[in-house]
């Protein structure tokens, strides 16, 4: 049975590569498939996922839908939940300063640039399985090593996976295990959000989330990718329970850190021509597809609202340029565009506080919950 779908899997990827070609990229939807007989959907990533979607279709098997979440409220967290001496279990007043001096010494030593890394895997936490760190997971008992870091968003993309292990060292130095790497994480994010736009954008950040014990590779179908049109941008942020304008507003994050060439070379001739001629040399046409480049080409290292006044001629994605084309989310743009009262800061500062609340698990319950000792695996 195995061995006759393993043939049909086979063939069907030879005709597919010979019939598909470099134009599936177009479709800018796909579906992957797992380890298992799962496939899952993937928005707008580009062209293996692709393949893989039509494969996966013709095998008609089932794939994994998003879950859809309710606005998320934050219910059970909340700020200086580790200062607070009565969460006997979880008393840890240096916790906070722990992981923001982590943060520090990362940005010094490491560059601006980790500190986008944090943002960005915050995010990518929030959207998988909630704000349960499974996006730090190297290895658990269902999915062994296919974790979520191995799906196609995240795979040879995320970074500050060592940050964070360092502030949970710090942590526990500090007070034992008692903090745990899902609050690190949220923590880290609002650091480095605080450092990389020079104060502007501060804000307390609930805590008390439990870790999670399991992540999927296949399951990163649920963040949304560069080639997402409008439409499937507005249902992958309502599947988690975010409206339009957040999505809107967290997008601005792609004012700091780099993305490689192979996510915008095939959309360049869409871009400001110098700029496109500047891209073209830096990726050697596409002949360099994981060269990196900054986001922002006007302010690289500072999370602001230039990527706003970027849109849509200097942004690097389709998802980034989608952004003008409807009049309601034009009308937001153009308010963060303009800035006049720093509007975006603060709505930044509250649109991650609320994907923070994403599918949080606030109990410790036996065999689903804990405190990791090591952020990258379950306990034992
Ligand atoms: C709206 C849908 C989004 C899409 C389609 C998207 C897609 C991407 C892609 C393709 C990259 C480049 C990855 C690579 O080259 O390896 C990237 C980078 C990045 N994204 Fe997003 N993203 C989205 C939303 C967000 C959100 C909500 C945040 C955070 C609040 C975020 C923060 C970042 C950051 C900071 C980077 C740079 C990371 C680094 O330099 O390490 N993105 N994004």
């Amino acid at each position: 049975m195995a061995a006759a779908a393993a043939k049909k899997l086979g063939i069907l990827v030879a005709l597919l590569a010979l019939l598909v070609g470099p134009s599936a990229g177009l479709l800018g939807i796909g579906i992957s498939i797992g380890s298992g007989t799962d496939c899952t959907v993937f928005v707008g990533w580009p062209l293996p996922v692709i393949l893989r979607s039509l494969i996966c279709g013709l095998l008609g098997q089932p794939y994994t839908p998003p879950i859809w979440r309710d606005e998320p409220t934050g219910a059970g967290l909340s700020v200086g939940y580790y200062n607070n001496p009565r969460n006997t279990d979880a008393y840890c007043p240096g916790a906070e300063t722990a992981v923001r001096n982590a943060v520090e010494k990362a940005i010094y030593q490491q560059g601006r640039g980790i500190g986008a890394g944090l943002i960005r895997l915050f995010f990518h936490d929030a959207f998988v399985r909630g704000c349960d760190a499974s996006v730090l997971l190297r290895t658990t008992a269902l999915a062994g090593t296919n974790t979520e870091m191995e799906g196609p968003p995240n795979k040879d993309s995320l970074r500050g996976f060592d940050v964070i292990d360092a502030a949970k060292e710090a942590t526990k130095a500090a007070c034992g295990n008692r903090v745990s790497c899902a609050d690190i994480l949220a923590f880290a994010a609002r650091d480095a959000s605080d450092i990389l736009s020079g104060g502007n954008i501060r804000y307390p950040v609930p805590a008390g989330r439990y870790d999670g014990r399991e992540s999927f590779a296949k399951e990163t179908g649920q963040l949304p990718g560069p080639d997402s049109s409008l439409q499937e941008l507005q249902m992958m942020f309502a599947a988690q329970g975010l409206s339009t304008a957040d999505m809107v507003t967290l997008s601005g994050a792609h004012s700091i850190g780099q993305a490689r060439c192979l996510f915008f070379t095939g959309r360049l001739a869409a871009m400001d021509s110098d700029y496109a001629r500047r891209l073209n040399t830096a990726c050697n046409g596409t002949g360099s597809p994981n060269n990196r480049v900054d986001q922002d080409p006007v302010s690289a290292t500072v999370l602001d609202n230039q990527y706003y006044k970027n849109i849509d001629k200097f942004v690097l994605f389709g998802s980034d340029a989608v952004l003008v084309s409807s009049p309601e989310t034009k009308q937001q743009v153009d308010v963060n565009k303009a800035n006049l009262t720093s509007r975006w800061e603060s709505d930044f500062a509250a649109a991650m506080v609320k994907m923070g609340n994403i599918g949080v698990k606030t109990a410790l319950v036996p065999s689903e919950t804990e405190i990791r000792e090591v952020c990258w695996r379950v306990n034992a």
